[in-house]
């Protein structure tokens, strides 16, 4: 276990807009920093980071938390992992508390799976540069094909041993265990129970993470033999999931954010061949097809995509539709081809990096134009295909999120298929209109799980003078007083400490002026009540709560909570202001009918459901006395319910 000093070190020391920063490129917006949230799918940025709290908040799918939190969600750490990735960050030296022997064993199962790949990986470069049928057969390999040393080494390629159990042998005699090894697939076990090598006489390509530890790896044969595969992967384990993984893109992050671009490669050779050439923002996806997951992954970085194809027709007829996957996801895409059955690797090779880079630059078709005029050379003047064409691309087009980029593509492809704008702009309304149809479907039965009452702000009806009519019957819907209990919380985190001097309370902290009045109301929200129950005890003690204090509780509930309460999009008016039209009253201005307006609905609140539920008892009850006393008692809680109805339009109108 870390020791509470150095989380207390990491806690200090990592900045939240450095942290997230790493993934995902922030702009400033009013006082925090906002960006497109990287565990949602979105178009327009609702991910905030406020740097004066630490901490970061998506309006979107509601994730948030502190740094390291962040790094548990976005990496799949667990706590004490990205505690370390963070000490890492900052050369922060991790002091460790002692701990059981099986405690240690469950918490670094993982762990050891990374340190396994670490090793294998450390294994097959020494093989590489140092062991004679490393150099003798896979560094001479490297070589032959043009791969500079600098770059055999920056991605850590190696040289696996043309033996059953080299790797298994070394690890085992290091002090790993062949749970890992196999854990790893690096190892495979036969029916006969005996451990082997899964990778043997093969150059290696360790796969890294985007974090850059080592997660799998790929190894190419170096026979002809055609019997024999050209690469052997490492299987999906534990740390390896294949379809959010891209090769190279540790390598390439930088490069990708640095360039607003990221060049797409089908292979291992292709990444290190462009990287050698200078282009250091290229990734693959290499092995699978892409995959959605890959193509955010991308997102993540920038939404500019390039692909490098080899030349070849019914590659890239494959691969047209595989590419309308990018435009739905709002990236834009451009494509490169090569001459002559060449691919980028062989390119590269076979005219030099200055030539390949000034090929890249000048030759790159935005995607749908390219596809509009493959499509079209091969339809001829065939009227009929080209009429399917012309669905086929407005199709395509129909993909792009962004209005106005969409309308762009039509006036272009308008003059490419010598088609009006106007029956291309219909065709594309048409196709939308179904999609619309499909997905609002499907939408409305999401929207209706979404609980969180803060999603869209407090409710319009919080501050405004109460509906004359409304005071005849008890409010109804919803049936708990969540929204008005959670409203008490964040006005204490939100003002808890500003002293306010109305009318007859002299210097007091509104945390206490609202705990004084709410004495006699009993809380229901589980959570708020656990929030309450900590704000009155402290102040029971003398202490008066700080905001921060729950933001960074230890209690992953409260601290969820107290984030997306003290984000509300009050603080963040700007924001809310813009993105709906919205005119949201600045409640600082008027503290007073903020507090008490809070502290007033959430008791009318409690006296409606007081009173529906007497209506019942009232309803059900059949011996008349009782229902006499009922009703006394009903007719002096409405008196209650009235004058509270008239202080709020009171207090509100001042
Ligand atoms: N691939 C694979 N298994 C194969 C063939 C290919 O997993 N049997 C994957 C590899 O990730 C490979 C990518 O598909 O990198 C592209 O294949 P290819 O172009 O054949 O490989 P290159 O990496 O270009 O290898 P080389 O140029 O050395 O032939
Ligand atoms: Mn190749």
């Amino acid at each position: 276990m870390i020791n509470q000093d150095t989380i207390g070190k990491i806690m200090d020391t990592a900045r939240i807009e450095e942290v997230v920063g790493d993934f995902v490129p922030l702009k400033k917006r009013g006082s925090s920093l906002i960006g497109n949230c990287p565990f949602h799918n979105e178009k327009t940025p609702s991910f905030h980071v406020s740097v004066a709290k630490g901490i970061y908040k998506c309006f979107g799918c509601g994730k948030g938390g502190d740094s390291v939190h962040f790094i548990m969600d976005h990496e799949k750490y667990s706590y004490p992992e990205a505690l370390k990735y963070l000490a890492n960050k900052y050369n922060i030296e991790v002091e460790e508390i002692a701990q059981s022997p099986q405690n240690i064993e469950a918490q670094n199962a993982r762990e050891s799976l990374y340190i396994v790949s670490e090793y294998a990986a450390n294994y097959f470069a020494n093989e590489l540069w140092t062991g004679e049928e490393g150099r003798a057969i896979g560094l001479s390999y490297f070589k032959e094909r043009g791969f500079r040393e600098d770059i055999v080494k920056k991605f850590q390629l190696g040289y696996s041993p043309d033996v059953w159990d080299a790797l298994i042998q070394s690890s085992v005699a290091a002090g790993h265990k062949e749970d890992y090894l196999e854990r790893t697939g690096l190892a495979i076990r036969n029916d006969k129970g005996k451990l082997y090598d899964r990778f043997r006489g093969r150059v290696m390509f360790p796969i890294h993470n985007f974090t850059g530890r080592i997660i799998g790896f790929g190894g190419r044969t170096l026979k002809t033999d055609k019997n024999v595969p050209k690469y052997v992967n490492s299987p999906e384990s534990e740390i390896y999931h294949k379809s959010n993984v891209l090769y190279g893109l540790f390598h390439a992050k930088k490069a990708i954010r640095d360039a607003d671009n990221c060049y797409l490669v089908e292979g291992y050779a292709d990444v290190l061949s462009v990287h050698q050439a200078g282009i250091e923002n290229v990734v693959a996806s290499s092995g699978t097809s892409l995959t959605t997951e890959q193509i955010r992954l991308i997102g993540r970085f920038t939404q500019n995509v390039t692909i490098l194809y080899d030349g070849d027709a019914a590659g890239i007829k494959a691969s047209l539709r595989g590419l309308d996957m990018i435009l739905e996801e709002g990236l834009n895409v451009k494509v490169v081809l090569f001459p002559d059955g060449h691919d980028p690797d062989s390119y590269m090779h076979h005219v030099g990096s200055g030539e390949f880079k000034k090929y890249i630059e000048n030759t790159r078709k935005d995607f749908i134009l390219y596809k509009a005029s493959i499509l079209l050379k091969e339809a001829g003047t065939d009227p009929i295909k080209r009429a399917g064409i012309i669905r086929d691309i407005v199709e395509s087009i129909a993909k792009i999120p962004d209005d106005i980029k969409a309308s762009v593509f039509i006036r272009e492809c308008s003059g490419l298929l010598q088609i009006e704008e106007r029956t291309l702009l219909s065709e594309l309304n048409k196709i939308r209109a179904a999609k619309f149809k499909k997905s609002s479907n499907t939408n409305n039965a999401q929207s209706q799980q979404f609980q969180n009452p803060y999603q869209d702000g407090p409710p319009d009806n919080l501050f405004e003078n109460p509906d004359p009519g409304a005071a005849l019957a008890p409010e109804a819907a919803p049936d708990n007083d969540q929204i008005q209990e959670r409203e008490i919380v964040r006005l204490l985190l939100a003002f808890g400490h500003e002293l306010v001097n109305w009318d007859k309370i002299d210097n007091m902290y509104i945390g206490s002026f609202i705990m004084q009045n709410l004495s006699d109301v009993t809380f229901e929200d589980a959570l708020c009540k656990r929030i309450i129950d900590i704000y009155r005890e402290e102040i029971e003690n003398g202490h008066l709560p700080v905001a921060n204090q729950f933001i960074k509780s230890e209690d992953r509930e409260i601290q969820d909570l107290a984030i997306t309460l003290s984000t509300s999009p009050y603080t963040l008016s700007d924001n809310w202001y813009n993105k709906h039209q919205i005119y949201v009253r600045d409640e600082t201005v008027n503290l007073k009918a903020t507090i008490l307006g809070g502290i007033f609905h959430l008791k009318k609140r409690k006296v409606d459901r007081m009173l529906l539920s007497l209506l019942q008892e009232i309803k059900t009850e059949e011996d008349s006395t009782n229902q006499e006393i009922l009703m006394q008692r009903y007719s002096f809680i409405k008196g209650v319910e009235k004058e509270i109805s008239k202080f709020l339009g009171s207090v509100i109108l001042k």
